[in-house]
């Protein structure tokens, strides 16, 4: 938690669709994670649709280009980027780059990552497809601390979705999207509220608030 004068700041780093990056958006600007905004919505790709809708709603947007140029040097101008606008919390929506220990180091404990499965089960590309093929009949998404590891830091939370015989990867995934609308902003609002404490790996909730809050109401979560 930080002090109550100054809005919790935000930086999500996207890739492409933006459509998680525009669900927080949206919840942030309904006042439903309380004293939070989004400071700066960042892509590594110029041509990230997400960008353009973060820019209709009067987000900033940078793109900050990776090519021609190593991991480091590019994460640096990130970092760089994040600290200017004294972001507290970076949110990872879609954003397709591992992070370098560099980057985790300056974040550390403050990165969140929604991946479309349920952890530690098909981590990495193309979760839903792992997830159709492996034959699973339920799968799912889960928001996580951002670790050195792949898709492996602790848990925040998760969401299970069926699995249907005549599913495609596209259903699936259109199903599994329905559920990380609602579980990422649910679990940056416990970060923000600072409503947890780890155990070991268990991310454990302090306060049985974020429990309660609806996502279809106005509510806070
Ligand atoms: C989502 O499925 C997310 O779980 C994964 O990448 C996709 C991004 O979608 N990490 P969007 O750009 O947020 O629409």
């Amino acid at each position: 938690m930080i002090s109550n004068e100054r809005l919790y700041r935000i930086g999500v780093l996207i890739s492409g669709r933006g459509s998680n990056m525009l669900a927080l958006a949206d919840v942030v600007r309904d006042g439903r994670i309380p004293k939070a905004e989004i400071a700066v919505v960042i892509s590594d790709r110029s041509g990230a649709a997400g960008l353009h809708h973060a820019a209709e709603r009067g987000l900033e947007t940078l793109f900050i280009e990776r090519r021609r140029r190593a991991r480091e040097e590019h994460e640096r101008e990130i970092i760089a980027a994040l600290g200017a606008r004294g972001v507290d919390l970076v949110c990872l929506a879609g954003y397709m780059r591992l992070l370098s220990p560099l980057f985790i180091e300056a974040y550390r404990g403050r990165i969140l990552n929604i991946h479309p499965s349920l952890l530690p089960a098909f981590s990495g590309l193309d979760a839903q497809q792992q997830a159709l093929r492996y034959g699973a009949k339920v799968s799912g998404c889960t928001v996580h601390f951002v670790d050195e590891t792949l898709d492996g830091g602790p848990i925040i939370t998760q969401r299970v979705v069926a699995v249907h015989d005549d599913d495609t990867k596209e259903i699936l995934s259109a199903r599994i999207l329905i559920e990380e609308h609602q579980a990422y902003p649910e679990a940056v609002a416990r970060v923000v509220r600072g409503d947890y404490e780890l155990n070991g790996r268990r991310v454990i909730g302090k306060s049985r608030e974020s429990e309660v809050g609806s996502p279809k109401s106005k509510d806070r979560l």
